[in-house]
């Protein structure tokens, strides 16, 4: 980690922010080699799980009101466990205190109390001063940073701590822009913002991150994935039982066939896992480094009723760098319920059919008299206390609630009946099936895994093996020497190729084998070189950076040929 995250900022690909003030833990800057991966990275997920999927995408504030985290649950659940060092005052998660220092893998998903029993029991020190924390109080931290909207304290907002709720809150629209109908994905690349107690690890547990999330809306009852396209891909994949089991081991096969076996339960993940491993394949995740891993019981957020994590292993550890989940109506009844707008769909029947509807047609003159101002809510929760369950008009009295109060009616009053009615359709509230992925994380596993070093005349070469598709510099254009016309020569080149859309780097200083290795080091896949010989016959060197193999080709056939290099259809072996 040290080696990378060292040329991660010499190199400028990412370093600390704010370096200048002492910095601060968590936030982290994208330098020019950096923003530029990161962009090819969210364009290629972009191109993967949105145009080839036929899905939409929004982009929504990162600050939202208070309400929306009161109705998605996050004010009240979206918290980690905090433990304080009661001699230097520095706050630490205890869940990873007790991963770091047991064979426990999973703390997140235990309870304080046993939290708090293990750090007594293993006698665990703070790691910043190395008291002993027995018997100091763990506590749940909520992670959404909170700031106030406008001038005065009247309207306290949130930055989201997932980009997903920008979707949902916006349903009653977008569900518009779908023309009502069933199922649409839509899909947001944006930051997300957690007051993470430790930031640790450089990008991957930091405060403010990039989300890359879909939001697929489908029927439960009626809207299939197309599963024949992902079937037949290889998988390794960590279910839940064999996490349990005394010798858990990974299970090697197919999507199909894991669903066929039962260990994806839902259709929609399984589709999702496939069309995210074919996408680590391409970005180039080492698959001897990467597995779906089952979320535990007690592990899944709030929301979520089923859930597989992407893992990549950096440095001897599993992180996490997308989870699948299934959300069900979660989020969306949880909005239509706080809100006054309607997050449901209408879905037609193929028939109409006949259907028993109760319905209330409460006296008035009863109601208006015996109960004042508030008849006109009592009548409203009698007729949604009549949709919801009838049973509760058997008896001879009914009660209902009405902003707050309880109030008791004669039935008889009520006008409660039961009748035969023709419906052409009924409202349903539309399941989530969710991909998100942190960008951020993505990014460091691409690098890490395309991390090499080699030897090269007998000096050794740091390399980063990046996909062409993702390098941040796609060919870098050298003249032998800057002078006899190659400097203008390679300068015309590098502009021309910049005309093509090719990100093309200049570069005369050193000798050409310092000037591969800067390249080597930052990922570029291809350098042209001018010499004499080119000068004379109109042709370039083109040197593949993996293999340093070199070729001869016409300064006119560059731009076709890079393009084919770049998108994969054809191997430099074959020029
Ligand atoms: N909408 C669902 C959601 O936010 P999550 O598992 O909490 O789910 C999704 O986050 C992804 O976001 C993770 O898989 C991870 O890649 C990234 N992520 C989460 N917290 C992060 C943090 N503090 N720093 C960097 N990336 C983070």
């Amino acid at each position: 980690m040290t080696d990378l995250v060292e040329l991660a900022k010499r190199r400028g690909f990412f370093f600390q922010s704010s370096e200048a003030y002492g910095g601060v833990s968590g936030f982290y800057v994208y330098g020019p080699q950096g923003a530029a991966l990161k962009r090819n990275i969210e364009d290629s997920w972009r191109d993967r799980f949105q145009v080839q999927e036929g899905h939409r995408e929004i982009e929504a504030p990162t600050i939202m009101p208070e309400p929306v985290f009161e109705a998605s649950g996050h004010l009240d659940g979206f918290d980690d466990m905090l433990v304080e060092c009661p001699e230097c005052g520095e706050s630490h998660r205890a869940d990873h205190l007790i991963e770091d220092n047991t064979d426990i893998e999973d703390a997140e998903a235990l309870a304080l109390e046993e939290v708090s029993e293990l750090i007594a029991d293993n006698d665990l020190h703070c790691p910043t001063c190395d008291t002993p924390l027995a018997g100091e109080p763990v506590e749940d931290f909520n992670l959404m940073f909170e700031t106030d909207i406008g001038p005065g304290s009247g309207q306290p907002g949130y930055l989201r701590p997932e980009t997903a709720q920008g979707i949902f809150v916006e349903f009653p629209r977008l569900k518009e822009y779908a023309r009502n109908s069933l199922p649409f994905g839509i899909s947001q690349i944006g930051k997300a913002y957690r007051n993470e107690i430790s930031p640790r690890k450089s990008i991957i547990r930091v405060r403010e991150f990039t989300q890359a999330e879909l939001e697929h809306f489908i029927d439960p009852e009626t809207d299939e994935p197309p599963l024949h396209l992902v079937e037949d891909i290889e998988v390794t994949l960590y279910s839940a039982v064999e996490q349990n089991a005394d010798e858990g081991e990974y299970i090697y096969t197919t999507i199909g066939e894991a669903v066929d076996e039962g260990i994806i339960a839902s259709d929609w993940i399984a589709y999702y896992l496939g069309v995210g491993q074919e996408w680590y394949e391409r970005i180039g995740v080492d698959m001897d480094r990467f597995r779906f891993r089952q979320h535990l019981e007690g592990e899944r957020a709030h929301y979520s009723s089923d859930c597989w994590d992407a893992e990549a292993e950096i440095d001897g550890d599993w992180v996490e760098i997308t989870g699948y989940s299934y959300r069900s109506d979660y989020d969306l009844t949880k909005h239509d319920t706080y809100s006054d707008e309607d997050f449901t769909l209408f879905r037609q029947y193929d028939e109409p059919k006949v259907v028993e509807r109760a319905t209330v047609d409460p006296d008035m003159s009863y109601l208006g008299p015996e109960f004042g101002g508030a008849a006109a809510d009592i009548a409203e929760a009698l007729q949604t206390l009549a949709e919801r369950d009838r049973t509760a008009f058997d008896g001879d009295e009914v009660t209902v609630e009405a902003d707050g109060d309880s109030y008791t009616v004669p039935v008889e009053k009520t006008g409660f009946s039961v009748d035969e009615v023709k419906e052409s359709g009924e409202h349903i509230t539309p399941h989530v099936v969710e991909p998100s992925i942190g960008i951020g994380r993505v990014l460091y596993t691409v690098l890490d895994h395309a991390y090499e070093t080699d030897e090269i005349e007998g000096e050794t070469r740091t390399r980063l093996a990046l996909e062409p598709e993702l390098a941040p510099t796609t060919v870098g254009v050298f003249p032998l020497m800057d002078k006899d016309g190659m400097g203008e020569q390679a300068r015309e080149i590098a502009a021309e190729l910049r005309t093509h859309g090719f990100d093309a780097t200049y570069d005369d200083s050193g000798n050409i084998g310092r000037r591969y290795r800067r390249q080597d080091e930052v990922g570029t896949p291809f350098c042209v070189t001018v010499d004499y010989e080119g000068l004379e016959d109109g042709t370039v060197t083109l040197r593949e950076r993996d293999s340093t193999e070199q070729v001869r080709v016409a300064v006119s056939d560059l731009p076709d040929l890079l393009a084919e290099l770049r998108s994969g259809d054809r191997a430099f072996s074959d020029l």
